[in-house]
């Protein structure tokens, strides 16, 4: 299990043993005061039971992450500070790219691997997901890796086939203490952003086909260990019907948690 920050006062699910993790992917919004405001505001919103439930990460962009450091050292919040993305090397000629060491130089401790608008937008393949998430791991920091199939996939039947080969091509040559400390994204492409999230028995189905490429590589122990979440068109609303579920650890959380009373009702659901 992942050594977390505030282990003293963040609770285990009693019924999974797993650390529950609810993080803000604020994708490319919030320049660093708007970012500051946020941040200040989440954490005038939350109370410390919301604290023991789960950890709570934030991913702003990379501009961000300097002043939010500072903000949560300063103020001793009870934050993760999460990065949205990093590059495989640890250092070189890759002009506007940013390595793991550096995110892990300003207390980074989760990094967004993946993500399917990488993956669309940016082309990063299979290979190149798993180069990352071994990067992530050298620095000691924890990949958030994101898996989801497309409509067209899931329309096709192909859910389980993709959901399998995305994380057996990202995890697969892990040793067996570095993969139980995997967070895995369940995203599907077709609820990212269009309002309209995936059920809650297709999250569970797919959360469990992700467990189940655990399981099947390393053992019952080490699949009862990864966390996962379920990402995708999450609000207030809807983001205790996820939770609630067998195999869903958190949840992963785009346009919602740019503003900081709706992530913290998220928190609160
Ligand atoms: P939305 O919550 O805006 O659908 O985005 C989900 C997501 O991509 C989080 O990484």
């Amino acid at each position: 299990m992942d050594k977390v920050k505030h282990d003293m006062e963040l609770r285990p699910n009693p019924r999974t043993g797993r650390y529950r993790l609810i993080s803000a992917n604020w994708k490319m919004n919030l320049n660093h005061l708007e970012a500051i405001q946020a941040t200040q505001k989440l954490s005038f919103l939350l109370r410390p039971a919301d604290y023991s439930y789960a950890e709570i990460s934030i991913h702003p962009p990379f501009t961000d992450l300097r002043p939010l450091q500072l903000l949560i050292d300063s103020d001793r919040m009870r934050f993760s500070l999460g990065a949205q993305n990093c590059h495989f090397e640890p250092s070189g000629a890759f002009t506007g790219e940013i390595s793991a060491p550096m995110l892990a130089k300003l207390n980074v401790s989760h990094v967004v691997v993946g993500h399917s608008e990488r993956r669309q937008y940016f082309f990063e393949t299979d290979e190149i997901v798993r180069a990352k998430v071994e990067a992530v791991f050298r620095s000691q920091m924890t990949p958030i890796i994101c898996v989801g199939e497309s409509l067209e996939e899931r329309e096709q039947g192909q859910t389980e086939a993709k959901l399998r080969s995305q994380v057996e091509s990202a995890v697969s040559f892990l040793a067996p203490e570095l993969a139980e400390r995997c967070v895995v994204a369940y995203e599907p492409i077709w609820a990212i952003g269009s309002g309209v999230s995936a059920k809650p028995d297709d999250a569970q189905h797919g959360a469990m086909t992700i467990r189940s490429v655990f399981e099947s590589l390393w053992g019952r122990e080490v699949a009862g260990k990864v966390r996962i979440q379920y990402g995708g068109s999450v609000n207030p609303t809807n983001a205790a019907d996820f939770m609630h579920l067998e195999d869903i650890d958190g949840l992963l959380v785009g346009s919602a948690a740019l503003d900081p009373e709706s992530f913290a009702r998220i928190i609160q659901a």
